[in-house]
């Protein structure tokens, strides 16, 4: 099953897959072949010595000795290089595979894997499966193969000697198998550990700033230690138990070679070298029976390697596969709409969870009903579910219970990308992409002109601070936008919202960063240029949403209050106390 749907990625490469084992097969011939013909060349060289006769066939069959050294060389190298296009075009599209899928995924899929463990598998997973497929192609044809060629053409040299192998392999092979009984479950671990090293490095790079602001290296260098050391703990339990195979063959293999000399041996001297005799036998073959001993052992020990490799990768390919088996629970529906009225939103007896397992709801009963555009305002304190309400609106995630309406039509009945394009969010976490400003502004409208940008950018009180810099709109940002302020990065992130005309937009704390004065004049550019645009606007400042159509408190995943300014400093509540509290705190600032 798992091999099934990985190898659905070797597509164009499959003529390297199947080529290169075909040219094992010759290596591999070529390779067994020679220690009988050394034979005959050794009889020959023998003869012509004792009679001082032609050298005719020693000639013949040295050049045939050379001719299937090159032959087997030649195959070897081209085995190599199909094998090697063949590893790495199955890596390629299996990335590309696994990269299609994770582009489907709906947030809470993300979730559920997390970023780093999906970046693991992408990279560490993915090189350890190509490994593996690389040993299938070359050496599990090869050492098998090897071995059979082996042990039948030691039989054509004598008729019993090389029974010994014959009882030898069963053992070693049972051995091996206890081994990797053993080792599985301990790979299967160390990829848990994988992630959470890398989840420890990521966490610590991008909060590089934070970590030493609070001076926490040493609590974080502890955290890498710990996920570090169990890592090597892990693998070092995992080597120690494959260590053992490899003294296990030797013995076996050097014990079987022993016997095959003694005995072999003896019955040189029974017969005195005559090999007409049944089990006749002189010093050519048996060196020849010792150097197939040698290539048992040598396909042997391949074959533990293989075994080491697959399962090392078996567990990668099962995390590989759980990725490509994940379908995004996210989905346009059949007989999608592919228009969005107008920017009216209507929660309907809306709950929500994270999690199917979750206790807690996130959101319980909503009920909300936004006109197309209105301005809307959510205050609330951290945690109090703001993000998640409007994270509802364009389908990041799906209701748990109730209905959510935008254009008087439940958002599951949209396609996605319309309902997409309807609506703008501008992110509590903004993410600009490395590229000129221009570039950044386009994700929101691939076509807009130079004109339009900057019409948006001013609206966004941006137009003037991008004017500062020398190269203007065609100023690099670098990645994830360090090279501008967190406000300039608000700024351009709402100019970038603004340029897909939304019928809704949604700004999740988007000014945070920005001064009390340039927060106004976006507000008021926005009532201004967009009227039809339904707004919602998540802020600290209560100045932020003061003047909106309504204003919604938040609190714990529920609305405590709803109306306008009026009507809620009437009501007195919360939103009273945050109103008086804010306001005495800036005529202090102004004093
Ligand atoms: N991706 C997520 N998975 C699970 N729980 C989450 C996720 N995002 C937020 N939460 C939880 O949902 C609650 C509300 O979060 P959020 O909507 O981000 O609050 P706010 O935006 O008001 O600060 C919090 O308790 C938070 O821990
Ligand atoms: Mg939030």
């Amino acid at each position: 099953m798992i091999l099934k749907k990985l190898m659905r990625s070797v597509r164009e490469y499959k003529k390297y897959a199947i080529l290169t084992p075909i040219f094992i097969v010759g290596e591999v011939a070529m390779e067994v072949s020679m220690p009988l013909i050394t034979v005959k060349l050794v009889q020959h060289i023998r003869e012509a010595v004792a009679t001082s006769g032609s050298m005719k066939y020693v000639f013949i069959y040295g050049f045939l000795l050379l001719l299937m050294a090159l032959t087997s060389l030649a195959f070897g190298a081209i085995a190599g290089t199909t094998c090697a296009k063949a590893s790495s075009g199955f890596a390629k599209n299996l990335r590309r595979d696994i990269y299609c899928s994770v582009q489907d995924f709906s947030f809470s899929n993300i979730d559920k894997f997390s970023t780093t463990s999906l970046v693991t598998r992408l990279t560490t997973d993915v090189t350890n499966v190509e490994q593996s497929f690389m040993m299938i192609i070359r050496t599990a044809i090869r050492s098998p193969l090897m071995l059979i060629f082996s042990v039948v053409a030691a039989f054509s040299l004598h008729p019993k000697l090389p029974f010994i192998f014959v009882v030898i392999i069963p053992v070693l092979a049972f051995g091996f198998f206890m081994i990797f009984k053993k080792v599985r479950p301990l790979f299967t671990s160390v990829f848990k550990r994988y992630d959470k090293l890398n989840n420890s490095i990521q966490e610590n790079i991008k909060g590089a700033r934070v970590v030493k602001a609070y001076v926490r290296e040493e609590h974080e260098m502890k955290k890498f230690d710990d996920a570090a050391e169990g890592v090597r703990s892990d693998f070092t339990h995992a080597e120690k138990i494959i260590a053992l195979s490899s003294p296990m063959m030797n013995v076996a293999i050097y014990c079987a070679m022993i016997a095959i000399a003694f005995f072999g041996a003896k019955a040189i001297i029974a017969c005195g070298g005559d090999t007409s005799h049944y089990g006749g036998i002189n010093v050519e073959a048996l060196s020849s029976l010792l150097m197939y001993s040698m290539q048992v052992l040598m396909s042997l020990m391949m074959l533990n390697m293989i075994m080491v490799t697959i399962t090392l990768s078996a567990a990668s390919a099962r995390r590989i596969v759980e990725v490509l088996d994940e379908n995004s629970d996210i989905v346009s529906p059949e007989n999608a709409l592919t228009t969005v009225a107008d920017g009216s939103i209507q929660f309907e007896n809306v709950s929500f969870k994270y999690n199917k397992h979750a206790e807690k709801f996130a959101l319980s009963d909503i009920n909300l009903k936004i006109e197309s555009g209105q301005t809307v305002g959510v205050l609330g304190g951290t945690g109090s579910s703001k993000t998640t309400l409007v994270n509802l609106i364009c389908r990041l995630y799906d209701v748990t219970e109730g209905r959510l309406k935008v254009g008087g039509k439940d958002v599951r009945e949209y396609d996605l990308v319309t309902l997409r394009d309807a609506i703008s969010v501008v992110l509590q976490k903004n993410v600009l992409f490395s590229g000129t400003i221009k570039e950044n502004l386009r994700w929101g409208d691939p076509n807009a002109t130079d004109e339009e940008i900057v019409t948006a950018c001013k609206l966004a009180q941006a137009d003037e601070f991008i004017q500062g810099f020398p190269d203007g709109y065609d100023t690099f940002i670098e990645q994830g936008g360090s090279n501008v302020s967190g406000g300039q990065k608000q700024r351009l992130c709402i100019a970038r919202a603004l340029l897909k005309k939304p019928k809704v937009l949604i700004l999740d704390d988007s000014t945070s960063a920005v001064d009390t004065k340039t927060d106004a004049l976006i507000r008021a550019g926005l009532k201004k240029f967009i009227p039809q645009t339904t707004k919602i606007i998540i802020a600290q400042r209560v100045a932020s949403v003061q003047d909106a159509d309504l204003i919604i408190m938040m609190e714990n995943g529920k609305i405590e209050a709803m109306g306008n300014h009026e009507q809620l400093m009437e009501q007195g509540g919360s939103y009273r106390e945050i109103y008086e509290m804010q306001n005495r705190v800036s005529e202090g600032g102004a004093n």
